[in-house]
């Protein structure tokens, strides 16, 4: 018989050997004849299969929802020092992305690795959010710099109302809205943050989708995908800011000596 040769690389999302390429077994033609969006690619090559409309609906959503958030935050700035630096778009770009973690955009996969074990243990919100700080641990996906209790952030509103309307189920968002109840009367900037609201209404996109075991919804968020929602997004917006730079011919940037305290 055949004698294998043993291969260095295994891979399964994709393949580009035949006619055409394939995204986990989908031709590239059926992905344009049957206009699939942005949201059933990433599906085939993150998830490995086909979701319903409402979830590839989700996901095209969060993406729109996070792709920028103006010059002020984390990335953007580091971007647009980049870009008038006078680097070009990939270090303008992933000079921005560098921010992206536990405090700026990254907290997707936390916050649903911790509202899901909370939940699924059964803890009050008041159970949950004290034992966090018992810890020392921030709750991952609550708080916001500017956003506050009687300034909520909209991106999580719309999110929520989408899910509320498609979702089978949404009891992992439900939760996160009574953890974020409890924060709230502890603090008006300790709201339910778009990390939060993506992180907790994907783990009811796994769960009430019937498309995933319990053990693939465990390895998702064990492994952690949803801050590549994040990161996707943003990339949207930081190369954005790296053109309108470009376009306006700004200098080299220096921050200026009276913004910073200067001490012993
Ligand atoms: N959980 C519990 N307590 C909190 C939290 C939280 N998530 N966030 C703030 N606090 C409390 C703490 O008591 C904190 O005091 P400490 O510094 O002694 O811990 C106090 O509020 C004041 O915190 P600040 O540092 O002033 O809050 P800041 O506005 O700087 O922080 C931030 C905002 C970084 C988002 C913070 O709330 C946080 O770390 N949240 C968790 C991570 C997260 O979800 N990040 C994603 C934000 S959304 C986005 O980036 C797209
Ligand atoms: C963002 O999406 O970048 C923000 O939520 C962070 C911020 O401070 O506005």
């Amino acid at each position: 018989g055949k004698v294998r040769a043993p291969t260095h690389i295994i891979s399964t999302i994709s393949d580009d050997r035949g006619e055409e390429p394939c995204y986990a077994g989908v031709p590239m033609s059926s992905i344009v004849e049957k206009g699939y969006g942005v949201g059933d690619v990433i599906s085939l090559l993150w998830f490995k299969r086909s979701l319903p409309r409402y979830c590839t609906h989700f996901i095209e959503i969060c993406i729109m929802l996070c792709a920028d958030h103006g010059p002020c935050v984390s990335g953007a700035h580091n971007t647009i020092v980049t870009a008038r630096a006078g680097k070009d778009l990939v270090s303008s770009l992933v000079s921005g992305l560098l921010t992206i973690g536990p405090r700026f955009g990254g907290a997707i996969d936390d916050a649903a690795r911790y509202f899901k074990d909370a939940y699924d243990r059964g803890l009050t919100p008041y159970e949950f959010v004290e034992g966090m700080k018992k810890k020392g641990i921030r709750v991952p996906g609550i708080g916001h710099r500017i956003k506050r209790g009687d300034n909520r952030d909209k991106r999580v509103e719309l999110l929520q109302r989408f899910a509320r309307t498609h979702f089978p189920s949404v009891k992992y968002m439900e939760y996160a809205v009574q953890v974020e109840t409890y924060t709230l009367s502890k603090a008006s900037n300790l709201v339910l943050n778009v990390d939060g609201a993506i992180g907790s209404l994907f783990l009811d996109l796994l769960a009430g989708s019937g498309m995933f075991t319990k053990q693939e919804i465990d390895e998702i968020v064990e492994i952690g995908y949803l801050n590549g929602l994040f990161v996707l997004a943003r990339s949207i917006g930081l190369i954005g800011h790296t053109f309108d730079q470009k376009r306006l011919k700004q200098p080299l940037y220096r921050h200026p000596w009276e913004d910073v305290l200067y001490t012993k």
